[in-house]
Formats: C-alpha cells, sequence, structure tokens
C-alpha cells in the first residue's frame, strides 16, 4: 500500500506518511476553537432529535457552569453538518438577554481512538430549568405576576428575534429556559431560519414540516409554505395556556388529530374566518370539523380566570396567522399593564434547589379538561440524584 503522495506530482507540497498526517492533526492548535477538555462534564440533562446536552463545569472558574450541546455527526459523509452551522451562525446573530448566549464551539482532539474524528460542541451559559421541567414538578407553584413575567420575557424575545429577521419554528416548553434567577431565555435554534418579505411578490417556499406537532399552528398544517413569524406566536399562545394547564393543550398524535383539536378549541377553519385557506395546499385533503363553535375562552377561563389574560390568549390563537396578535401588540396588551404587574421570578425559585428539565420529569398528563381521547404521551425514564454546588441534578 502506498501511504506518500508522489512528490513529482506537487513539486511544493510536504510528502506525508499517514502516521505523520495523523500525528500533524493530534498536534494541531485550531485557533478559536478550544479543547472540550476545559470543561469537565457533571450530568446528562438533555437528549434531543440531534444529540444529548450535558451540564458542564469550567475548570478555569469552578463557579462558572455551560451547557454542552452535542453535534451529530453521524452519517455524515460531508463534513461539519449544515444544520448545525446554520444554529451557530444565528446564535453568534442573536445577542439579547431573553435569548440563549452561544459562548463558543468546542471539539474533542482527533486521535486514534475516534479515528482522527473529532466531536463538536455548543457551549452555552447554563441555564437551572426549562420551563417544561418547572411545570413538571407541582410544587413549583407561578402567581399571576410571575406568569405575566414569563409571558414578558417570551414576547421580548419573540420580538428581539422577529425583529432580526430569524423565525424560531420550534417553540415549545422544553425550548425555553428559565435561569435561577427568574431570566427567561429562548434556546434551541436547531430548526431556525432566517426569513424575508416576499421580494418581488414572489412567495417564500419554506419547509412546512417544522414545529413540535402539539405546538404546530393550523397553517403549517394545512401545507402553508409562505410562513413568517405568526407561526412562533402560535407557540407562545400554546405556552402561555400551559402556564396554567401545567402540560400542553392540544396533544395530538396526527397531523390531522392535531387540526381537529384546533378546530375544536379555537373553531372551524373556514374562508370566513380565515380568508384564502382554501387556497392551501392540504385544505380540501385534510379532514376538518364543520360547524364548530370557538372555544379558547370558554374552555380556558377554568385555569387562566384573569379575563385579561383569557383575552390575550384568545388573541394568540386566532386560526388566520395575518389576523394572530404580533408581539409588539402583545405587549401593550392590558394583561402586562394591569395588577399584578410581571413579577420577579428570582424570590419563587429560590425555594427550589434541584434542577428541572423536561429530560429528567416524569411525562406530564393532558389537563383534565382539555384532555381528548388517545393522548398518553411516553413514559419517561425514572431517574436519580446526585448533589453539586447547591443545585442537585437527576441523573440516570
Ligand atoms: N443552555 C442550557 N442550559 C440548560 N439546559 C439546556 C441548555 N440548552 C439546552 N438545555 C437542555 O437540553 C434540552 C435539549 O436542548 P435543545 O433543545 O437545544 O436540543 P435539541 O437536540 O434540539 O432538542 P429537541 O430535539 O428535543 O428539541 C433542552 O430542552 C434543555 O432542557
Ligand atoms: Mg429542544
Amino acid at each position: 500500500m502506498q501511504n506518500t503522495t508522489p512528490r513529482e506530482n506537487h513539486p511544493h507540497s510536504v510528502t506525508m506518511s499517514v502516521k505523520e498526517k495523523e500525528r500533524y492533526i493530534e498536534n494541531f492548535q485550531f485557533p478559536y476553537c478550544d479543547e472540550s477538555t476545559k470543561y469537565e462534564k457533571v450530568a446528562k440533562i438533555g437528549q434531543g432529535t440531534f444529540g444529548e446536552v450535558f451540564k458542564a463545569r469550567d475548570k478555569s472558574n469552578a463557579k462558572k457552569f455551560v451547557a454542552l450541546k452535542k453535534v451529530l455527526m453521524d452519517n455524515e459523509k460531508e463534513g461539519f453538518p449544515i444544520t448545525a452551522l446554520r444554529e451557530i451562525r444565528i446564535l453568534q446573530l442573536l445577542k439579547h438577554e431573553n435569548v440563549v448566549n452561544l459562548i463558543e464551539i468546542c471539539r474533542t482532539k482527533a486521535t486514534q481512538n475516534n479515528r482522527y474524528r473529532s466531536t463538536f460542541y455548543l457551549v452555552f451559559d447554563f441555564c437551572e430549568h426549562d420551563l417544561a421541567g418547572l411545570l413538571s414538578n407541582v410544587n413549583v407553584k407561578f402567581s399571576l405576576g410571575e406568569i405575566k413575567k414569563v409571558m414578558q420575557q417570551l414576547l421580548n424575545g419573540l420580538y428581539y428575534i422577529h425583529s432580526n429577521k430569524i423565525l424560531h419554528r420550534d417553540m415549545k416548553a422544553a425550548n425555553v429556559l428559565i435561569t435561577k434567577n427568574g431570566v427567561l431565555k429562548l434556546a434551541d435554534f436547531g430548526l431556525a431560519r432566517a426569513f424575508s418579505a416576499n421580494k418581488n411578490g414572489i412567495p417564500n417556499r419554506f419547509t412546512n414540516r417544522v414545529v413540535t406537532l402539539w405546538y404546530r399552528p393550523p397553517e403549517l398544517l394545512l401545507g402553508e409554505r409562505n410562513y413568517g413569524p405568526p407561526v412562533d406566536l402560535w407557540g407562545a399562545g400554546c405556552i402561555m395556556a400551559e402556564m396554567w394547564t401545567r402540560s400542553p393543550i392540544m396533544q395530538g398524535n396526527s397531523e390531522q388529530q392535531q387540526l381537529t383539536l384546533i378546530s375544536q378549541l379555537c373553531g372551524s377553519i373556514t374562508p370566513a374566518v380565515w380568508p384564502g385557506v382554501e387556497n392551501l395546499d392540504l385544505y380540501k385533503k385534510m379532514e376538518l370539523p364543520q360547524q364548530q363553535k370557538r372555544k379558547v375562552k370558554e374552555r380556558l377561563k377554568y385555569y387562566l380566570k384573569d379575563p385579561y389574560a383569557c383575552d390575550l390568549l384568545d388573541k394568540l390563537l386566532i386560526l388566520d396567522p395575518s389576523k394572530r396578535v404580533d408581539s409588539d401588540t402583545a405587549l401593550n396588551h392590558d394583561f402586562f399593564w394591569t395588577d399584578p404587574m410581571p413579577c420577579d421570578l428570582g424570590k419563587m425559585l429560590a425555594n427550589h434547589t434541584q434542577s428541572m428539565f423536561e429530560y429528567l420529569a416524569p411525562p406530564r398528563r393532558p389537563p383534565q379538561h382539555m384532555r381528548a381521547h388517545h393522548q398518553i404521551p411516553g413514559a419517561r425514564p425514572t431517574t436519580s440524584a446526585v448533589q453539586d454546588n447547591g443545585y442537585q441534578d437527576r441523573v440516570f
């Protein structure tokens, strides 16, 4: 077997044996991409579709914790995955109090053991909880003022990303992080993309296979490809309701069933309430329940109680995306400007010294008054506990 490149073909290149190449890669100091050994993993806190997430300690600063999100390299023949590059580019652009902060990208050393393939990690500031984890713990009780603070920060984050022409496209409670001080951060930009208003009247043709089913807005379920920020506001509405119901309000198990659940809550999907809906690709292909009355306020007032809350939720869950409230208008809603005013979460969270993440929480049941048939989410694994600087991480 020949290991060397024939010198005469590349007069200026240095001939290297495979061994030499490997040693060269092993010893190369990549600028701007430190080795992940500067962090020490302490617990696994997430298992997403695209890889694992770990809590880790910064070895140079014992008080500093980060979240390491592994870049999944499986089936990658073309090098670094384009989806991860997109997520990184978007995170590098977005810098805001209510958006998770990407610190850097790290790598493991390429060695013989990993067949000279590095693992890459996205390194984030660590947040102690995610909203799905908090909502699944019955001991975590949000006051009305605290719920207002959560929604205000969430809408602030959306206002910021939409102003920067980014769609999140995966709004759900597990992708909303909350620090122990009560600061909310939108996270998981793995499905996010840039958007712009239709140029020269040519409609966008984005994929509509985005957003977790339970949080997916009706326009995507009906095949719309020329969509925009309202897709994220539908998700914000689902999350808002969940602040009271404590579990997702529409847990469909197919796209068809999700549309049925939406129609049962928000009323029949018709051209009368949503002009132009009849032109969407799947409008005629899906079975859309007729004669359904809109019952958002009626069914949710049992949970929400506050009339301003019901009114804002009603506006976030508007079927027609062009009529759905935008984040700016939502932030000006009386909900945020009447007593009790939005109130800091830090004090309430100080009562809880255990990190809460969806991955570590028991499965949540659908809320009683919202329950439809066949809606039991899959069981999650049981957990054990380890202690660490006052915060406990439940790990396997
Ligand atoms: N900065 C962070 N601090 C604390 N926890 C985090 C952080 N980033 C992510 N997590 C946790 O890890 C989970 C998965 O992370 P993320 O949503 O970014 O990955 P994902 O692979 O895209 O997940 P999924 O496919 O399930 O949406 C989050 O739901 C959250 O619980
Ligand atoms: Mg996620």
